[in-house]
């Protein structure tokens, strides 16, 4: 099923996710539905928050920069329970959007590489480093799980002059292609 996506101005995506155990119930048809979810949006990345489930589970699927970088052309993957334990002190600006704010782009600064634990869909233990598109998307998305949205990475300058904006959205003053929802 496809899942309608959860808008700015919900609780859930305020909330800091539960660890995921082993027997949750129909994790892989959650994992698919996702995937699907996600691909129905046109997005790079997806976290349970924005579905709707306050569990640490989020979805990346860089494969629509495989033409510039063929080494993302499969690049889907599943993290479960995961934990950034190192950011690298170097950071750049990219210009991130997220499927729970319609309408918004801006320019966010994040570390440009971390090392992780996390768990993938089979509950094999990682750790890993990332760096380039893959790194960023990770950071967007795990901050979903912590309860943190990219607005919130603004300066508050930044944030100040989105406000109008911000306040839209909780009002359901927007508008995108895909099936959306406000809890
Ligand atoms: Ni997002």
């Amino acid at each position: 099923m496809i899942y309608p996506i959860v808008i700015y101005g919900s609780q859930v995506l305020r909330q800091k996710a539960e660890p995921v155990t082993p027997d949750y119930p129909d994790l892989g048809k959650l994992i698919e539905d996702m995937f699907l979810t996600l691909s129905e949006a046109d997005g790079v990345g997806l976290a349970a928050p924005q579905i709707g489930k306050s569990i640490k589970l989020f979805i990346v699927d860089c494969t629509p920069w495989g033409e510039e970088q063929p080494e993302l052309a499969d690049y889907r993957k599943v993290f479960i329970n995961a934990e950034i334990y190192e950011r690298s002190e170097e950071t750049d600006f990219f210009n991130e959007g997220c499927l729970s704010l319609p309408g918004l782009h801006e320019d966010v600064r994040r570390p440009v590489s971390i090392r992780m634990r996390y768990l993938d869909e089979n509950f094999v233990e990682h750790d890993e480093a990332f760096d380039g598109l893959p790194a960023r998307v990770i950071q967007h998305e795990y901050d979903h799980t912590e309860g943190v949205v990219f607005t919130d990475r603004l300066s508050s300058l930044r944030r100040n002059l989105l406000r109008g904006k911000l306040t839209g959205l909780t009002k359901g003053k927007y508008r995108c292609a895909y099936k959306t929802k406000q809890i």
